[in-house]
């Protein structure tokens, strides 16, 4: 999807090379068990997009060291990390393409296999000397932990409102875009303003990310995804398509996907698949991810204007106009 910019075609593989590189040895362990599964979820790709957000607000400022690429590999291997886990809580199967960790070799094996890749990422930190990095870390893993909890609680709550959906996809999602992001202004020795600049950057490409990706989980196919369809419906998650139908859908759709979330089961599926795609649902979600982009756009201005800030910028237009 993104790889179709220029500067992307240009630079992408060299610095993904370099990430790769970090990211191939640090999944190494002698429990062949962990290498196993790492390098299972690890070589299935991804997009990895933090990494990358890491390594443009670096170049942006003109960093472009080492440290850089260590560092981007520990923003994946966060990430990483809570897929393995996010997998299990959601009872996921398919993933990037491939069977789910959890499902291939059970919910045992990837929850401690995501702990190692968990606390690999802390040692990654500590290895680049940098103690505002650790903070900046060690404060967006305990926001995700609160935003996968507060999603759980929020299971079949079909009263949620838009802000509570919202403060939950910025913590489990957003935060960790906003910390890679400032994790390459750090290393840049960026000034006060340009951090905020990237840090909101990252907070509302997360934002618009994430809001997509609750429309793929219905406009979307697993072949386009890599993962199934319905996952979040069938978990009575009530993301945005969801709230906006009880909220502003006819009485039939609000009644049924009231009743949906309620009996979390993915039988339901195409009955209120059929109710997004006959309303305004994903045009809704699709607008409010469209701000969030704009807004990322935005604090852009505030760091040099060059080509990789205008990468940034496409970036973050890609993240709404994603297929995948
Ligand atoms: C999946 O993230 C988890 C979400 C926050 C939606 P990505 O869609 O970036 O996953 P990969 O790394 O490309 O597989
Ligand atoms: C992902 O949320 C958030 C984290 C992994 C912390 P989702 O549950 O929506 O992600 P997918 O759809 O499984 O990738
Ligand atoms: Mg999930
Ligand atoms: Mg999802």
């Amino acid at each position: 999807m993104l790889y179709s910019l220029p500067y992307f075609q240009q630079h992408l593989d060299a610095d993904l090379e370099r990430v790769n590189a970090v990211i191939g040895k640090a999944v190494q362990s002698e429990v062949a068990l962990i290498s196993q599964i790492g390098s299972y979820i690890i070589s299935a790709g991804g997009k990895r997009l933090r990494p990358i957000i890491t390594i443009l607000a670096g170049k942006v400022l003109g960093y472009d060291d080492d440290k850089l690429y260590s560092l981007a590999a520990m923003v994946e291997f966060i990430h990483t990390s809570t897929l393995l886990h996010d997998d299990v809580v959601d009872e996921s199967e398919l993933r990037r393409g491939r069977a789910t960790a959890n499902n291939l070799f059970g919910n045992a094996a990837a929850v401690l296999v995501g702990d190692f890749l968990y606390t690999r990422a802390f040692q990654l930190m500590v290895g680049s000397g940098s103690l505002k990095i650790l903070d900046v870390m060690a404060d967006a893993t305990n926001i995700i932990a609160e935003g996968e909890v507060m999603q759980l609680m929020n299971i079949g709550n079909t009263d949620i409102s838009e802000s509570q959906y919202l403060q939950v996809i910025q913590y489990k999602t957003a935060k960790l875009f906003e910390a890679a992001a400032q994790v390459g202004a750090i290393l840049a020795g960026a000034d006060a303003t340009q951090e905020q600049a990237l840090k909101d950057y990252g907070m509302y490409v997360g934002t618009a990310f994430q809001i997509i990706d609750d429309v793929l989980d219905y406009s979307g196919s697993p072949e386009q995804i890599g993962k199934n369809v319905g996952d979040d419906l069938a978990e009575g998650k009530p993301t945005l398509p969801l709230i906006y139908l009880m909220r502003r859908g006819s009485a039939e759709a609000a009644a049924d996907v009231r009743h949906a979330l309620t009996h979390a089961d993915r039988s339901y599926f195409d009955k209120i698949h059929a109710h997004v795609l006959a309303s305004d649902a994903l045009a809704y979600c699709t607008a409010q991810a469209r701000q969030a982009a704009e807004r990322a756009a935005a604090c852009l201005e505030a760091l040099p204007d060059n080509e990789v800030r205008r990468a940034m910028r496409d970036l973050a237009e890609l993240s709404v106009a994603r297929l995948s």
